[in-house]
């Protein structure tokens, strides 16, 4: 499917594509700064200089690890293009650290062990009771992409009588009408041109967006889960969306000062981390005061070492008797994208049908 793989040979196309979100997220680039269309065009001397990193990685990692991969992109790059021996704080670089390394946390003591912190959670959400009537939700707002692009979007999500979720993803764009989706097993794209299913650290992604009762799938999935201490969420960095976002854009290298800013919840939060359904490792921070989740950090490992998934939930309000966080950053190695909710509705008939993947098209 690739046409120019050198050094990520015999590597399935999931991972080829998640290793780029790798590469960028460790010198904080955006895909240009290596890349013009088509990607496997070789003319850029930045792709050139990053298959000699990679084979570079490889190496020192052979020759000093047994092949385990102890030395990244990241070791020495730490957010920036070139390494520097006093490394500058770039913010989407410290993002990366604060989500791969372990953060400092106070030790939280015996008053919130994970039973605590969760039924804390789902008490903010609305109840156990509350949340067991929400079968079904439709959402309907706009993703704001790193670029300003904004593009109207539509989420449904069922719960099937299994209790698994499903779910799907509607944009309009201006190239067409884009859906993903995921029928409690696969997730699956629908876009105008052919297109494989997205794999990996896509599909992830997807299946997290579409959770429409965060409370209830911590619960179920998540069994080895403990609260591993305190922070305060304004010192953990974290990427702000705004529509000014091209300005700071420049021959694909991020401004920092402009594209990135720190978040300041100032709230405390409970940081519970657990092993997820494919053993990837995550934390979730919830708001000491609320309850109420407030970022999920999920780290993804990839051929050339681990991505940090990044969701920041805000703006939580009331529909019916229980709540929904209206607006979710993302941030995923390379790249990081808003989507606000302006209409949530609960219940709303939904055919199952909607959820399964389309015919696979020629
Ligand atoms: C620091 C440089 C760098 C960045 C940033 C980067 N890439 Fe790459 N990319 C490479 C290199 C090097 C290869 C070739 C790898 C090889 O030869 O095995 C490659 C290969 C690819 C390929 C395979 C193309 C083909 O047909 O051979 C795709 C697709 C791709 N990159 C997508 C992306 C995307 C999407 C992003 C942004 C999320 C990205 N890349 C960011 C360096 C980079
Ligand atoms: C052992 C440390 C180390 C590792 C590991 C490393 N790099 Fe580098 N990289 C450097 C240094 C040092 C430079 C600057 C070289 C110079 O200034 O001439 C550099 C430069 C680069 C450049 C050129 C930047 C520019 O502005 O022209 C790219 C692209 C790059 N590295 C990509 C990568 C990728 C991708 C990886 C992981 C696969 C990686 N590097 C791993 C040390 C490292």
């Amino acid at each position: 499917m690739f046409k120019n793989i050198q050094v990520l040979t015999g590597q399935p196309a999931s991972q080829v594509r998640d290793s780029m979100e790798f590469i960028s997220g460790s010198l904080s680039v955006r895909c240009s700064f290596c890349h013009v269309k088509p990607f496997a065009s070789d003319a850029k001397e930045e792709k050139k200089t990053a298959r000699k990193m990679i084979r570079m990685q490889f190496d020192i990692n052979r020759v000093n690890f047994n092949g385990r991969t102890r030395v990244t992109c990241y070791t020495c790059h730490q957010g920036q293009e070139k390494p520097v021996s006093i490394p500058r704080s770039g913010e989407l670089g410290e993002m990366f650290a604060a989500a791969s390394k372990i953060p400092e946390v106070e030790k939280a003591g015996n008053s919130s062990t994970v039973d605590q912190v969760l039924a804390r959670y789902e008490t903010a959400m609305g109840g156990a009771r509350a949340l067991a009537h929400i079968t079904t939700r439709v959402s309907n707002g706009v993703e704001t992409s790193e670029g300003g692009h904004t593009n109207p979007v539509t989420l449904e999500m069922k719960t099937t009588d299994a209790g698994d979720i499903v779910g799907r993803i509607e944009q309009t764009t201006e190239r067409g009408v884009y859906v993903e989706g995921f029928d409690g097993m696969h997730v699956w794209a629908d876009r105008q041109e052919r297109h494989e299913a997205p794999s990996g650290f896509q599909a992830m992604q997807i299946v997290r967006e579409l959770d429409l009762n965060p409370a209830t799938t911590l619960r179920r999935q998540y069994t080895q889960a403990r609260v591993i201490g305190k922070v305060k969420m304004g010192e953990q960095p974290s990427h702000e969306q705004s529509g000014e976002h091209e300005a700071g854009v420049a021959n694909g290298k991020r401004d920092p000062a402009s594209a990135a800013s720190v978040r300041e919840f100032g709230a405390d939060a409970y940081v519970l981390e657990a092993a997820g359904a494919d053993g990837e490792m995550e934390r979730f921070y919830f708001d000491t005061k609320t309850g109420l989740l407030r970022r999920r950090v999920t780290s993804y490992e990839t051929f050339l070492g681990p991505v940090p998934l990044e969701a920041d939930y805000s703006d939580y309000r009331a529909v019916g008797s229980v709540q929904a966080a209206f607006t979710t950053s993302w941030w995923a190695g390379g790249n990081s994208w808003t989507v606000r909710l302006d209409e949530v509705k609960n219940n709303v008939p939904l055919d199952a049908k909607r959820f399964e993947a389309p015919p696979s098209k020629p």
